[in-house]
């Protein structure tokens, strides 16, 4: 049987951005947390991470924030960044507020650029977030992408070679597996990360991409219902769709 984590109460909510340990040690003497309906009134009591504990933990009359462990998707909207280094709106800010004062930190599985929109992945679980981009794994990400010329007929082959040397790289590309949706429109499946990796295939083919949407990531497809700029949290199906190497994506 795994053994359950447990932490103290006052760390927790802590690390969880709800406030200071101090300020938590007040709000349970004040009668603000409850667990089970019944106030919990010393913070320096040890809890079992139970994942029950979501529904059983109250804080203000609020249910409590997801436990460490989360995994969530993001539509990520143009226009928006993933790095701190890049000016303009961060993925971050699409969080709730508190979530972006946890400890351990909500971070983005990999990384789209500012103006690529789609499926975005976030997760304070490091084990996972490298499990997902490790090229072991072979997860792989599907983008539709609209470019600025028809294609030429020859890209499919190119890109599936596993021969494509990209500028100032090394190593030569992984198979990718071209789709074409039309003269200018394409699907296109890689099982890297390469900085700008679609964008400067298409450049090493003579075009040039003027719009890149990522519909999914390994079997695990952008709900059509996930408006641009909302969060969805992951479930253990979600999860295990990421790393289902047979499903079809999206
Ligand atoms: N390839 C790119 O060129 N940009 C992205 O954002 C993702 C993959």
């Amino acid at each position: 049987m795994t053994k359950v984590p447990t932490s103290r109460l006052d760390k927790l909510l802590a690390n969880l951005g709800y406030a200071s340990r101090r300020e938590i040690q007040m709000l349970a003497k004040n009668g603000h947390i409850h667990l089970d309906g019944v106030p919990v009134l010393k913070a320096d009591i040890r809890i079992a991470l139970t994942p029950d504990l979501e529904t059983r933990l109250v804080v203000d009359g609020e249910a409590l924030d997801p436990l460490p462990g989360v995994a969530l998707m993001v539509n990520k909207p143009l226009g928006v960044t993933c790095s701190h280094k890049e000016a303009g709106p961060l993925v971050y800010d699409l969080l709730p507020p508190r979530w972006r004062r946890r400890d351990p930190a909500i971070s983005t599985v990999g990384r789209l650029d500012k103006e690529t929109s789609g499926l975005l992945l976030m997760t304070d679980d490091g084990a996972l977030l490298h499990r997902i981009i490790s090229p072991k794994r072979h997860v792989a990400k599907r983008y539709r992408a609209g470019l600025a010329r028809p294609m030429t007929g020859d890209e499919a082959a190119l890109f599936a070679s596993g021969t494509l040397m990209l500028e100032g790289e090394e190593k030569p590309l992984a198979p990718a597996k071209l789709e074409v949706l039309g003269p200018q429109e394409a699907m296109l499946e890689v099982h890297e990360g390469r900085y700008h990796q679609v964008r400067r295939m298409f450049a090493a083919a003579g075009n040039h991409v003027e719009t890149l949407h990522r519909q999914s990531i390994g079997g695990l497809a952008l709900p059509d219902d996930l408006e641009p700029g909302a969060i969805r949290r992951l479930g253990e199906a979600d999860l295990a769709a990421i790393f289902d190497r047979g499903s079809g994506s999206g």
